[in-house]
């Protein structure tokens, strides 16, 4: 397949890639999510980007490409300052809303940073930055920003995949959710253990990781969800 890629490019014979095959390409590097928001002129603005890049240790820098058509990114270009919200994986939902258009900061909650700029205060991270360079890309502007606050939370990030959002899971995790399948496969570890399901909860369990009963009426509300049992899944 290769071979005949490369004949034909000796050949001269070289198409440019459209813009749907290289949307289809590249959106198969995975990143995160965050929301880019900024206040101009006592208006905030914001919107969802996934074209966010660390950029420099020392400084702190980091770049965000904005499409030129985004009120959020004329709005920056204005203001010369910015924030990097960067969103946890339960916030899909905001991801969408500064997606759109409208008034999207309804129903956020929004709190102002230490550099003035509205914030997202369930973000997993915020970053305030000030813009020190700005470059054209094509139908972009890449902002280069110069980070002087941050702060950051425990908790997993959403994630961006070929046009969808997902959940990150950390190699470890995965092995470990291996290794317990094949512990319960080999009957290393007893299927359905009564005793497990009877015995008190210990002091560090979060209610959670408690094991939960669940009566007919209860399912039929929905109001508590039993995990499924080990090899049902
Ligand atoms: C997951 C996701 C990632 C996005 N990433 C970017 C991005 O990196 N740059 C960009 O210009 N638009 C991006 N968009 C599209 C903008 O969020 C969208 O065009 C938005 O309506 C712009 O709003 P504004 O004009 O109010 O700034 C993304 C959308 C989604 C759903």
């Amino acid at each position: 397949m290769s071979v005949d890629t490369k004949t034909a490019e000796a050949a001269g014979e070289r198409r440019r890639l459209d813009s749907n095959e290289f949307r289809d390409i590249i959106g198969r590097f995975a990143s995160g999510v965050t929301v880019i928001t900024v206040e101009h002129e006592e208006q905030p603005y914001g919107t969802t980007a996934s074209a966010v890049c660390s950029l420099s240790l020392e400084p702190p820098m980091l770049l965000v490409c904005l499409n030129k058509s985004s009120s959020t990114g004329q709005a920056i270009a204005a203001a010369r300052r910015f924030a990097v919200n960067i969103l946890g994986e339960g916030q899909a939902d905001a991801a969408m809303c500064f997606a759109g258009k409208g008034d999207k900061f309804a129903g956020q909650r929004i709190v102002r940073g230490v550099a003035g700029q509205p914030l997202l205060g369930d973000a997993l991270a915020n970053l305030e930055c000030r813009v020190v360079e700005e470059v054209s890309g094509g139908t972009h502007t890449v902002f280069l920003g110069e980070v002087e606050e941050a702060t950051g939370g425990h908790g997993a990030p959403l994630a961006y995949f070929r046009g969808q959002f997902g959940r990150l899971e950390l190699k470890q995790d995965d092995e470990a959710h291996h290794d317990i399948r094949a512990r319960v496969h080999s009957r290393e570890l007893p299927v359905g253990d009564r005793s497990a399901s009877t015995r008190s909860p210990r002091s560090w369990e979060s209610p959670a990781a408690r094991p939960t009963t669940r009566s007919p009426s209860s399912a039929a509300r929905g109001s508590s969800r039993a995990p499924p049992t080990a090899g049902s899944s």
